[in-house]
């Protein structure tokens, strides 16, 4: 199923009402579209990873602020835009470390607020407008990361990625398999290593997945095999994706990715993210300063196993994402160019310049 921009993993719903997301629990073994009518169902939907990936969740998190607004088009002003601010401070705390969520229903809001002095079923379907624009620029972005990712790499190369950047963390192309994608498209080939990515295995059941699926040599390894195939050589360059970058360059991404980082300084390995220009929160000085989410034992626990393996009552630790330090970053790719330390002047540059800055 694809929508008008060809975009498979989230589109509306025919009649334009709800919201159809691929649930990326269900990978690799069905792929099942997951339709999302009410405010519950779309909270769950990003709380539960139905639907990841940061540009993901902001792409989806708009669609849902338009079904949400749509749902109430009858309502006068007031009670509509009272009723859209709740709903749309619950969905922003389905999860706290990816920035797109909150940057994608600040700009819906904004987009409103704007156009506040319609009439409702007209701002409906501004908004409408709004969340596919979102959409499509987060297309074009990937192309161009991925355009900038792939002037890093040499044909028959060797990259290390963790957890899962591809299509459907985005919504096509992907930021740190974007490049993989373009270079296969223009003949080239790379043999990738894809962590599994504990405790929630985006790298086993979405990285393979979607590489395997275009023909792209992929080689899954557990998380504590990186070294290994570093050590061997077999690793020219590390992608990753982000979650959220700060001013200074340090960038929140799935958990396990520093541990990559440092394994790959140790080996003198380039370390790349790549990551749209809405990921970059300038607001947050360094990663201190971003929270990171903390999930349910269960999933370290019992998840994937068919009997739980650890004590029931064992204390767990079970942060969603760590923080990379700048310094063990080679460049943080983005849409408009390649940013290098010192990233608190390449960062903000970038975000003064937009499409003038060259990497
Ligand atoms: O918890 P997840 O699966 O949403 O975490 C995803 C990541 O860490 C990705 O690397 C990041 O969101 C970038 S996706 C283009």
């Amino acid at each position: 199923m694809k929508n008008e921009f060809g975009a498979e993993n989230v589109l509306l719903a025919e009649g334009e009402k709800s919201v159809l997301i691929v649930d990326q629990t269900k990978l690799p073994n069905v792929v099942e579209y997951l339709e999302l009518k009410t405010l519950r169902q779309m909270y769950d939907a990003i709380f539960e990873l139905k639907v990841r990936g940061a540009p993901a969740i902001g792409i989806c998190a708009a669609y849902c602020y338009y079904c949400l607004a749509k749902a109430k088009e009858d309502q006068p002003m007031e009670q509509f835009e009272k009723d859209l601010r709740e709903e749309k401070e619950y969905l922003n705390s389905s999860r706290p470390t990816a920035v797109n969520l909150s940057w994608a229903l600040n700009r819906m809001e904004r987009t409103f607020l704007s156009n506040r002095e319609k009439n409702v079923p007209e701002v409906v379907e501004i908004l409408k407008q709004e969340a596919k624009k979102i959409q499509q620029e987060d297309i074009e972005m990937c192309r161009k990361i991925s355009e900038y990712g792939l002037s890093l790499l040499k044909d028959g190369d060797g990259v290390l990625t963790h957890c899962n950047a591809g299509p459907l963390a985005t919504s096509k192309y992907g930021t740190a398999l974007g490049p993989l994608f373009l270079g296969k498209e223009k003949g080239m080939n790379f043999h990738v290593f894809a962590d599994e990515t504990r405790p929630l295995l985006q790298g086993a059941r979405l990285t393979s997945y979607e590489l395997q699926k275009d023909g792209i040599d992929v080689t899954l390894i557990c998380d504590n095999m990186a070294s290994i195939v570093m050590k061997n050589g077999w690793v020219q360059a590390c992608f990753v994706g982000c979650d959220r970058v700060a001013a200074n360059g340090d960038t929140a991404n799935k958990i396990g990715t520093s541990g990559v980082a440092i394994l790959a300084k140790h080996y003198g390995i380039p370390f790349y993210v790549l990551g749209p220009t809405s990921t970059i929160d300038l607001s947050c000085k360094n990663g201190d300063e971003i929270v990171i989410e903390q999930r349910n034992p269960e999933e370290i626990k019992s998840k994937f196993y068919r009997e739980p393996m650890a004590p029931a009552d064992v204390k767990c630790y079970n942060p969603a994402f760590d923080v990379t330090d700048h310094s063990l970053i080679s460049a943080i790719v983005t849409e408009h160019g390649i940013c290098r330390a010192p990233y608190e002047k390449s960062l903000a540059v970038l975000l003064q310049d937009g499409e003038k800055f060259v990497g």
